[in-house]
């Protein structure tokens, strides 16, 4: 694998907007409402799955979205307990013509786990939490509707095992492990989706697999880059590793850097110098780290999978050099208490329900993406936010469109990172950033095997 390294371009707005949300009215809700009264008798008469609907008190608790710049408004929302009445929920969807999305976190950017667009089915997965390691091959078994901090603290608690995963400990293991996902331990173990050995799945059509490279080899395939097209992960099998005994967690602030175009410039070239030097001996798969430009600040944040006292005698010097005025801050910490410092020193087990929000416009530039697109060196993150109960004004979507021009026009056959999904592409873009033509066409074709009906569907589905 070759080594990638975030890049994060981002720029806060806060104040009030201008732009008004779209009403989201439309003529055919008469016929909605005729269909739902069907799917209500069936969801909730016939087949007896756990259902919120609009009419009951915690509706807005279970509908809210991560992300408040992009509502959408589900028909229902099925909270199974079990694989059965996840397969009943996905017959009810069928019989009555509902679209069908899986929700494990809800950090999907485009709202894509309540459907991407209005009057969905979604399957929200909050009850499947189990983690069990088996102590011998240290595969864990993990449930598809798990966030990423009580994953991470389960499985440390399981013989201090581990995984490479993204920093956020609110975000599920149901879009970020199926569509990508990486953190600092990335560069020493994979994507997250790399460690995926094997899926139970549950299949359109409501029966249920278990997908190896070796057995529904199709299926495990699709489901590791496209899942939202394809079935729903009910469990993942992954291969763990030995919890690192010391982390270093470190931030180094080279802001000086933001005193004129060119001086940033600089900098960026330096530090891509040093990771590109392929004779230093401080680069290797122990040391990660992101760059992080916003407002007047460039910081370079990461972490070294070893001692501080290793650090500091052999990455710090030569990671620094060149650089102007930096200012190193450095810790050695035990796992755990990596990982809490890396999600904003919140803790990283998190209580249902989930209240956390944020109001916010990202895209991505990428030389990687979930299946093929890996030899790039670069993820570029280009990110936008405003106060919660604000608009989010026109001006920051072209501002951050803007920026992800510039920086894709230097950048031959980019790629965007489908977890970073951005709703303001075309379908066509979408398929074209996030796949290409040739896996698109591939994909496509599993497609009409696996859900020939096309239940699974968000704006983007294959
Ligand atoms: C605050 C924040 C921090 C982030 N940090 C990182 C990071 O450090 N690294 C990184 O790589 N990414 C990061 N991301 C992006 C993140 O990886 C994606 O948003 C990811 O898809 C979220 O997973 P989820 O389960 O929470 O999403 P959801 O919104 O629940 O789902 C996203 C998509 O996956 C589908 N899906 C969900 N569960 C299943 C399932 N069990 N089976 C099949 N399909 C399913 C949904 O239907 C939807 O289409 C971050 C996002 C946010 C908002
Ligand atoms: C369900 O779909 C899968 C995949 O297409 C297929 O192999 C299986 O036979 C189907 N099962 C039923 C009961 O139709």
């Amino acid at each position: 694998m070759a080594p990638f390294l975030l890049f994060t371009l981002g720029l806060a707005f806060v104040g009030n907007a201008l732009t008004a949300r779209a009403g989201q009215e439309g003529a055919t809700a008469s016929i909605a409402r005729a269909d739902g009264i069907k799917l209500r008798k069936c969801l909730g008469t016939t087949k007896k799955v756990p259902t919120k609907w609009p009419s009951d008190n915690d509706w807005d608790v279970y509908a809210a979205t991560y992300n408040i710049r992009v509502p959408v408004t589900p028909a229902a929302i099925a909270v199974p307990k079990t694989v059965q009445d996840i397969s009943n929920a996905l017959f009810c969807a069928d019989q009555n013509g509902f679209k069908v999305q899986a929700k494990s976190g809800g950090h999907s950017y485009a709202s894509f786990s309540s459907g991407g667009v209005d009057g969905a089915l979604v399957i929200d997965l909050q009850n499947f939490q189990s983690v069990i390691v088996d102590s011998k091959t240290g595969i864990a078994r993990v449930a598809g509707g798990i966030r990423l901090g009580n994953m991470a603290t389960a499985l440390y608690k399981q013989g201090k095992r581990a995984l490479a995963h993204g920093t956020c400990a609110g975000v599920g293991i149901g879009g970020h492990f199926t569509h990508g996902g990486y953190g600092f331990t990335s560069r020493a173990w994979g994507l997250a989706m790399d460690q995926i050995v094997g899926l139970d799945v549950v299949l359109a059509n409501g029966t249920s697999l278990y997908a190896t490279s070796k057995q529904n080899s199709d299926v495990y395939y699709g489901m590791r880059g496209a899942a939202d097209s394809m079935g729903i992960a009910v469990n993942f099998y992954l291969q763990t590793q030995a919890a690192p005994s010391t982390v270093v967690n470190f931030n180094v602030d080279i802001s000086d850097a933001m005193q004129s175009t060119d001086s940033a410039v600089a900098a960026f070239l330096t530090i891509q110098d040093f990771v590109h030097n392929k004779n230093s001996k401080a680069v290797d798969r122990k040391l990660a780290f992101s760059l992080s430009l916003q407002w007047n600040q460039f910081i370079i944040s990461g972490t070294y999978l070893g001692t501080l006292k290793d650090f500091n005698a052999n990455i710090k010097p030569a990671m620094v050099k060149g650089l102007p005025n930096p200012s190193v801050q450095a810790r050695e910490l035990d796992w755990l208490s990596s990982l809490k410092d890396l999600n904003d020193d919140k803790p990283l087990e998190i209580s249902s329900p989930y209240k956390d929000q944020s109001n916010f416009f990202a895209k991505s530039d990428v030389n990687f993406a979930a299946f093929e697109h890996r030899t790039g060196l670069w993820v570029a993150q280009h990110y936008a936010y405003v106060d919660n109960d604000a608009d989010f004004p026109g001006e920051g979507i072209d501002y951050i469109n803007n920026l992800n021009d510039a920086l894709s026009q230097g950048v031959p056959g980019y790629q965007a990172y489908e977890n970073y999904v951005d709703p303001t592409l075309s379908v066509t873009e979408a398929h074209n950033l996030y796949y290409g033509p040739s896996l698109y066409r591939k994909l496509k074709a599993l497609k009409a095997k696996m859900d020939p009906k096309n239940l699974f569907s968000n704006p983007f589905s294959v």
